[in-house]
Order: structure tokens, then sequence, then C-alpha cells
């Protein structure tokens, strides 16, 4: 592949991605999305605003110090501060990167930043030239590029790469470009920066039109080769580009594009459930490429059509995006072995206690499923591991409740070989739970946001519950799945009690809870 035929993939999953409310992922959980990204080839990985806080600073250290293939980034305002701590979070970093960002339209230098184009100019350089004397590697973004006054951006940007930046990105930071638009801007850079040949363009769309991939492709059509994308299209409002999408479209249409990147797309959807599972943002069904529909055909036509010859209604082979599709892959009389061969073929190793509780699961799942799928499988396996090292694990549950009956719930739980039994009412089934859980764990944790999702379809499909609750000022997400949703409701809670407990044990060091889908 000829070098400006590459288009370069920029990964912001940990920066602008956990800008997204309600998205955060604590130190180990980015440090595994770190490492799946470099296994998916990402070329480089935004870490993190290193100057924001402790915790996002010393993400950025530990990634930077881990992976060694991709080029890990830190994002810094135009200010010596910011980008004191990026360089410093990024010391042990093989292929270290500052990002520095100033805004260059009109109404952020009037409301926002309050300085004159010519402070903006100097400012940017200054910036830049700083950034330089600690780091080889400098990305220069105007913030709101797209709605900048073109001239200006061209000034801001010829000066920028003549101080130093080796790619200046061009985000749309609001999602307000149209695609036509976008790429004009694009040629438009081309022909009118001088010195633009000694830069790579970049691109950062948000979606807040629902536009953010179509720009980002109109870009690259245009001559952008760096794309700044986020898995799932997770991020800031109402997100990023998504990865998978970007990646994919450009493969897919190799011959309109005549663009590749270095992604193993195999990686996509295991990558995509890992956020997923990490940031408690489920993924639609109908989500392209990594949504559990994006494969499936319902129309009698279109399965006929498949069947005979697969491309007639798949423009992509489910199996390049590792996508493990619904197939009925084991049943009641199938063994140990079985399951263990199924899962590992799924890229799910486990130790032998884990397998021996997986399969105790699945053995009852086929009791009460007819049909078990692989998403299944990983919701079993998923729930299973977050319970291997739990504090508190279920013992037992008794519900009764009605219409017009006030809920009656018995909740068993085991803690250190001891059993302890609770009885509660509450406004439903769920909430007399949830009390009588913090009843026996002594912890006090308020839900946030609740949310129930079937892993596959049918009556006797497992339910996956997801919460976010807080406990004092820690906010923690709890998955938990069962053919009975008030069970999964009661497991996602408990997982999220055991996550508290294990974070208070572990006074603020990293988890090392194993779920057991690591690489
Ligand atoms: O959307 C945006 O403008 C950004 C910049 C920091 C690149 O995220
Ligand atoms: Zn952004």
């Amino acid at each position: 592949m000829a070098r400006e035929d590459k288009v370069l993939i920029f990964d912001t999953t940990l920066r602008d991605g956990e800008q997204a409310p309600g998205a955060s992922m604590n130190q180990r959980e980015k440090m595994e999305v770190a490492l799946a990204l470099e296994r998916m080839g990402v070329d480089i990985i935004e870490a993190g605003f290193p100057v924001i806080s402790k915790g996002d600073f010393e993400s950025v250290s530990l990634i930077a110090g881990k992976v060694k293939r991709s080029a890990v980034a830190g994002l810094a305002r135009a200010v010596r501060k910011d980008i004191e701590a990026a360089a410093e979070a990024l010391k042990a970093a093989k292929k270290p990167r500052i990002h520095v960002f100033l805004a260059t339209s009109k109404i952020h230098l009037e409301h926002k930043l309050r300085k004159t184009p010519d402070e903006i100019v100097q400012m940017a350089v200054d910036a830049v030239k700083y950034a330089r004397s600690k780091c080889d590697d400098i990305e220069f973004s105007p913030e709101d590029a797209s709605r900048s006054e073109k001239q200006f951006l061209y000034r801001v940007l010829e000066a920028v790469i003549k101080a130093g930046a080796r790619t200046v990105n061009i985000p749309d930071t609001v999602g307000y470009a149209m695609p036509d638009q976008y790429g004009k801007l694009i040629e438009d850079i081309r022909n009118n920066v001088p010195n633009i040949s000694k830069a790579v363009i970049s691109v950062h769309c948000h979606d807040d039109l629902g536009l953010a991939v179509a720009n980002s492709l109109a870009a690259v059509k245009n001559g952008a080769r760096q794309v700044e994308c986020t898995v799932n299209g997770i991020g800031e409002r109402a997100g990023n580009a998504s990865m998978e999408e970007i990646v994919m479209a450009l493969r897919t249409r190799h011959d309109y594009f005549g663009c590749s990147t270095g992604i193993k797309t195999v990686e996509i959807c295991r990558t995509s459930r890992l956020v997923s599972k990490f940031t408690g943002f489920a993924v639609a069904p109908n989500k392209a490429i990594v949504g559990a529909n994006a494969f499936r055909h319902e129309s009698g036509i279109h399965q006929d059509g498949v069947l005979k010859e697969p491309t007639t209604y798949e423009i992509m082979r489910p199996e390049d995006v590792g996508f493990t599709g619904l197939g009925l892959v084991l049943g009641k009389h199938s063994g140990r072995h079985a399951l263990k061969a199924r899962l590992k073929q799924l890229g799910i190793e486990l130790s032998d206690e884990q397998l021996v509780r997986a399969f105790e699961r699945f053995k009852d799942l086929s009791d009460k499923k007819k049909e078990v799928f692989d998403e299944d499988l990983i919701a079993i396996v998923e729930d299973e591991a977050r319970e291997v090292r739990d504090i508190w694990t279920l013992e037992g549950l008794a519900v009764k409740s009605g219409l017009g009956v006030k809920p009656q719930v018995e909740v068993r739980l085991r803690s250190a070989g001891k059993v302890h039994t609770r009885q509660a009412t509450g406004d439903g089934p769920v909430d007399a739970c949830y009390l009588a859980i913090d009843e026996i764990t002594g912890l006090k944790g308020k839900l946030l946001n609740y949310g129930i999702q079937s892993v596959t379809q049918g009556k006797d499909a497992l339910g996956e519950v997801r919460v976010r609750v807080a406990f004092d000022d820690r906010k923690i997400i709890g998955i938990g799945a069962s053919t009975d949703v008030i069970e999964a409701s009661v497991k996602a809670y408990l997982n999220a009690v055991n996550k508290a407990c294990s974070s208070t044990k572990s006074k603020g060091k990293a988890k090392t809870i194993d779920f057991g889908l690591q690489p």
C-alpha cells in the first residue's frame, strides 16, 4: 500500500469517548481497552487528558508504559502546564504524541477565549514550539475548525506546521458540517495552506446531526489521511465517528476510496463488546457493523438469497468483523469439552474453575431455554466471571409480587462462608431486593440508571440488566444476566456492590478482578 493510501486510525475512545456522560472507566478497564486497541492495530491511541485529573494522568502514564506498537497521545490545551503534564505522562511511551488544541472559530474566540485572531495565532505557535521541545510528534487541532473563517484557519494551520506540528486535525467539534461542505473544506486546506504537504491532515467529527461517519469519509475522499474515531461511536453529546463504521466502509468500498487501514477487522466485535461492558453503554441491535442484527436476515426472501449466495444480501462477511452471529451452537446434551471448544472459538479462555461454573450455568440455561446461542454463552461467562471473586454472592431469592399486591422479597447472600437473609418490601420487587441487599451489606447504594435488554430473541431469552449505582461519590456500573429479570436485576446490583467493596479494599489501587475475557 502506498503511504498516501493508508488512512491512520486515531482512536479517542479513552479520551473523547470517555467524556460521554456516564461513560467513565476505571484504570484497569482503560488499560484493557488500550491493549485491545493495540491488538486491533490502531495507529494512535489517545489515552486521556493528563492535566485534567490525577486519575487521567495516571492512566495515560500506565498506558504509555505498556503499549508499544501504537503511538500513545495525550491531550493538552495550548498552555504550558497542560503540555508539561502531557509530556510527563507520556514519558515512558515508545511512540509519544502530544495533541494540542486551541479554538479558532469567531464564536469561540469572542465568547470563550476572549482573544484576538493575532493572539490565537501566537498562542498556537508558542504551544506547538513548546510541545515540540518535549516531543517530536505533535498534533494540532484548531477546535471548531468547521465553523472557523477559512482564511484564518489556513493562517493558523500554516503557522503551526511551520512551528513543528506533524499532524493537523480539523475538528467538526459541534457536528455542524455537511459531508460535501466538509470534504470541500479539506480540499480547500490542501489547496490553500502552502506547507500542508509537511503534515498529515486528520479529521475529527461529532455526530450531533448523525453525520460524523459520512463527514469523515468525505474528508478521506478529499485527502485526509488520519481519522479520529471511537469504538461504538461513543463520545461527547451524540458521540464521535464510529471506528468500526469508518474502517469497514473504507475496506468494503476500497473500489471507491482506494484507501486502507491497518486495522485487524476480526477484532472489531470483541473490542466493541469490551467497551460496551466497561462503559455500560449497550450497543443498539441495529447499530451498523456491531449491532446484534447487523448480519441477521429476517425476511424469507433474504434468507433464501443468503443461503444460495451470501453476497445477494451481505456486503461484508460477518466473520471479517469477528461477528459470532446467532449460530445455534450447543444443546442440552453438549458436554464440557464442547463448551470449552466453542468458547475458545469465541476468543474466551477460562480457568478450570471458571469453566466448571460456566458449565453449570450452561446446563441450567439449556434446561430453561430451547436454544443456546453464542450471545447466551458470552453473557453467562461474563456473568460468571463477575462472580468469581465476589465478596457477596447470591444464595437465594424469593419474590411475591403482583397487581395491587405490595411486593415482598427475601434475599439470601453468602459472604465468607456465612449466609445472611433479609426480607423487605419496596415500590416494586426490584426496589425491595435492592433494599434487602443494602441492609445485608451495610452499603447504601443510590440507583442512578437501570436498563434491561434481551441477549437473544424469544420469550425464553436471557435478560441482561445494567445498573449505575452511586456509593457516596463513586459511580459504579453493574451487569447481571438471567432468564429471570428480577434475578438479573439483583445480580447487576450485587455486581456493583462487589465492585464497590473491592475498590474500597484496594484503596485506590488498580483492581484485579478477572472478567475472563482478557486476551
Ligand atoms: O471535538 C473537538 O474539537 C475535540 C478536540 C479536542 C480535538 O475533541
Ligand atoms: Zn471531540
